[in-house]
């Protein structure tokens, strides 16, 4: 048996002359093509090519999946465009090299099978993948503001057909293997246990490769790629507009004009992912990326891996968030006061199950993992207990000083307040700083991020719990400041106030919405207080405006007054049939004021401003995350400090003071804006100690009971 083992590599070759080459790239717990993984793969197969071999099995010594991509963080060592094309070029021979290997080759995949991943899986004749729920095989290079550069756009079209291999780039959605066995991507699907089986029968019986039928094939033809390229554009702009997201239309022109010519295809395919690599939507949208592994550090550092969660409240929060931790894999109990409201959130939790998961014996298992609880048996148990009744102080405390003393020692407690301070929740706990704040977002299922709220008292440890369980749920975990509406609600409500507020000037809805998402925002400010709820926004309205120095808008009040609470009643600011947006009930009086954008966008900016100086996150980079998968802010604008930051501080400033002279006080800059106070401010900064913490809470909402929350639906 021959064998060899390099840095990330190793191979050897079985008695049966088999070659099973695996990756394990050492500097990570994920497979990824860095560039140092890629020469050395070079330099192998070099070696491995002349071997008198009966077939070659790629496979990846990760537990978890395949290969994850290319190594993103060497994408910003590219300072120009001849640097990013020759560094995308030195991977084609190395591709070229496994595709024409003189004996048969199989990707064998488990798990994640993504970008550059599955790009080296198309180089194999053929690919097997394990049948099994983490399985999942993607080009989504578009998330990243690119398209494929390792001769993925001439590959997968050549192997599935144009149109499934445009549309799979395009969207950049990841697929079961079912699916992809389907679309002919993967030859086989097997389960764990015959993978290994599945792949040498392949290697030994050699069925005929995979190709697209001729009617797909017909869609390459030089006169009618212009008419579907024109297609896909279309479809394409509804999504995403180009001037926001450039790389679904490179993808597309580069098919139209070169799909004739792999060869030239392979060449221009470099020169058009390093121009995209280099474009600031992709620098911002990869930025993003990594600071979303930023935003899971402290969760990973806990090493905590709670199986059992119990929940108290099965309202819509805690029914909601008993069925995404069961849907996870976490044995959930279910308690409340009222057996009727377990049953509901029960209904509820089916019906997302059924939606989510189409095998029958899945959902039984998830609905066999959701036990009604209705006298709390499960405390004792439980590794994490999370309170979510009412927004009630007394209550909270009452229930969560029974409940601890139950808890077993290393287990999490968490309450999911949105408005009252984690200290007073805590005072009447033997052990106060053992409550931490779990603030979820609604709808659970749909938002990524979870607030894990910081009290005055917490120690590290349990915060980095708290976020071990986020990761644990698949959520990202964002550490932010107990005080008044933490980070996304407070950042979130000025830019609200002032869209109601336009529209009390007259100004149309639509109008106002169109220029948010002009914008890049996934959903207009007026359409998004509708389907928050009016009654909501106008709680959260209350407890922060006479923070923020503005006005609560009299139309909210009148609206709420009335009964309008939005699309769940049918009328808001837009009335709704059966949920579907059928036109706003308020007339314009007034055409669009130039300034309709601006009046938008920089109250978030001035308020991100204020957070950071108040500590309200440990840094800007976390600001930027945590404002942009929590309320959906234009992703490939960064966030709103690296928005202030491309656009320049004094000019962003200078325009904010023009829109305070023209509209009044809520304009005024912060005091975070000062020049010396802002490069600081921007550096990194520590959680905020006791005194800082302890002066907020001063100023604000001690004895509120409202329930404070919006919901920003990022689709
Ligand atoms: P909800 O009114 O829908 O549900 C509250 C549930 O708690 C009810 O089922 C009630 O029967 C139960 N309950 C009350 N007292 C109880 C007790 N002593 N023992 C057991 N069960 C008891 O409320 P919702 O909206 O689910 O809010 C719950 C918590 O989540 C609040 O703290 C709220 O501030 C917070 N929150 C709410 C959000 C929202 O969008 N509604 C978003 C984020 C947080």
């Amino acid at each position: 048996m021959t064998t060899r083992t390099d840095q990330h590599w190793h191979y050897e070759v079985d008695i049966n002359g088999f070659i099973w080459l695996s990756l394990d790239y050492q500097h990570g717990s994920a497979n990824v093509l860095s560039g140092a993984v890629l020469k050395e793969l070079g330099q192998l197969l070099e070696k491995i090519a002349p071997l008198q071999a009966k077939g070659l099995i790629l496979r990846s010594a990760k537990p978890k999946g395949f290969i994850a991509g290319a190594d993103v963080s060497e994408f910003s060592s590219f300072m120009n465009q001849q640097q990013a094309t020759e560094g995308i070029l030195r991977a084609k021979p190395i591709f070229e090299r496994l595709e024409s290997l003189p004996f048969p080759t199989v990707a064998m995949i488990h798990g994640y099978c993504l970008g550059g991943g599955l790009e080296l899986a198309l180089c194999c004749d053929y690919r097997v993948a394990e049948d099994g729920p983490t399985t999942r095989l993607g080009l989504p290079e578009v998330k990243m503001g690119i398209h494929p550069g390792f001769g993925g756009t001439v590959r997968l079209p050549r192997l599935i057909g144009p149109l499934p291999g445009l549309e799979l780039m395009l969207t950049g959605r990841s697929i079961t293997p079912q699916a992809a066995l389907k679309l002919g991507l993967v030859d086989a699907i097997a389960p764990s246990r015959h993978l290994t089986k599945a792949s040498l029968r392949l290697l030994t019986h050699l069925p005929s490769k995979q190709h697209p039928s001729w009617r797909h094939r017909l869609l390459n033809w030089a006169p009618l790629r212009p008419v579907v390229a024109k297609l896909l554009r279309e479809k394409t702009r509804t999504a995403a507009p180009e001037a926001h997201y450039p790389a679904p239309y490179a993808l597309i022109d580069l098919w139209q004009r070169h799909a004739g010519n792999p060869q030239r295809m392979y060449h221009e395919e470099a020169l058009s992912t390093a121009r995209l690599m280099l474009g600031n939507s992709s620098r911002n949208l990869v930025r993003l990326f990594t600071l979303r592994e930023q935003l899971k550090a402290p969760g990973y550092a806990s090493k905590f891996h709670p199986k059992r969660v119990h929940v108290i409240g099965a309202g819509l929060m805690g029914g909601d968030i008993a069925a995404w931790c069961a849907q996870n894999g976490l044995t959930v109990t279910l308690q409340d006061q009222d057996n009727q409201q377990i049953g509901r959130a029960l209904q509820r939790a089916n019906c997302q199950f059924m939606k989510k998961n189409r095998d029958p014996r899945l959902v039984q298992e998830i609905q066999d993992r959701l036990i009604p609880d209705p006298h709390g048996h499960g405390v004792e148990r439980a590794d994490v207990v999370i309170e979510a009744v009412f927004e009630n102080l007394e209550v909270k405390q009452k229930i969560l000083s029974s409940v601890q003393a139950r808890l077993h020692s290393e287990a999490v407690l968490a309450t999911n307040t949105s408005s009252i301070p984690l200290e007073q929740i805590a005072s009447v706990l033997n052990r106060p700083e053992e409550l931490i704040g779990l603030h979820f977002f609604n709808p659970v299922a749909k938002m990524p991020l979870l607030e894990v709220v910081v009290g005055r008292l917490n120690d590290p440890e349990r915060l980095c719990k708290g976020c071990g369980f986020a990761l644990a749920i698949d959520r990202l975990p964002l550490m932010v400041k107990s005080g008044p509406g933490f980070l996304i609600n407070r950042i979130l409500m000025p830019y609200l106030l002032e869209a109601i507020t336009l529209v009390e000037e007259g100004v149309a809805p639509e109008e106002i919405d169109q220029a948010a998402i002009a914008f890049g925002m996934p959903m207009g400010p007026v359409q998004l207080a509708d389907v928050v709820g009016l009654s909501v926004c106008l709680s959260v309205a209350h407890i922060l405006a006479p923070q923020l120095g503005i006005a609560v808008p009299k139309s909210l009040e009148k609206l709420v007054e009335s009964g309008h609470l939005g699309r769940k009643t049918g009328q808001g600011f837009y009335h709704y049939h059966q949920d579907q947006l059928k036109g706003s009930s308020f007339k314009a009086t007034r055409h669009p004021p130039e300034d309709l954008q601006d009046r938008l966008i920089y109250p978030i900016l001035n308020e991100s401003i204020a957070c950071l100086r108040e500590g309200v996150v440990m840094d800007g980079d976390l600001l930027d995350a945590g404002v942009v998968y929590g309320t959906g802010f234009a992703p490939f604008r960064g966030g709103p400090l690296r928005l202030i930051q491309e656009q320049g501080i004094p000019p962003t400033l200078t325009r904010l003071k023009e829109l305070s002279q023209r509209h009044g006080a809520r304009f005024i800059p912060d005091a975070g804006w000062e020049a010396n106070h802002l490069k600081r401010l921007l550096q990194k900064k520590d959680i905020p100690n006791d005194q800082e913490q302890a002066s907020l809470f001063d100023s604000t909402l001690a004895n509120n009971t409202n329930i404070i929350h919006l919901v920003p639906n990022t689709g």
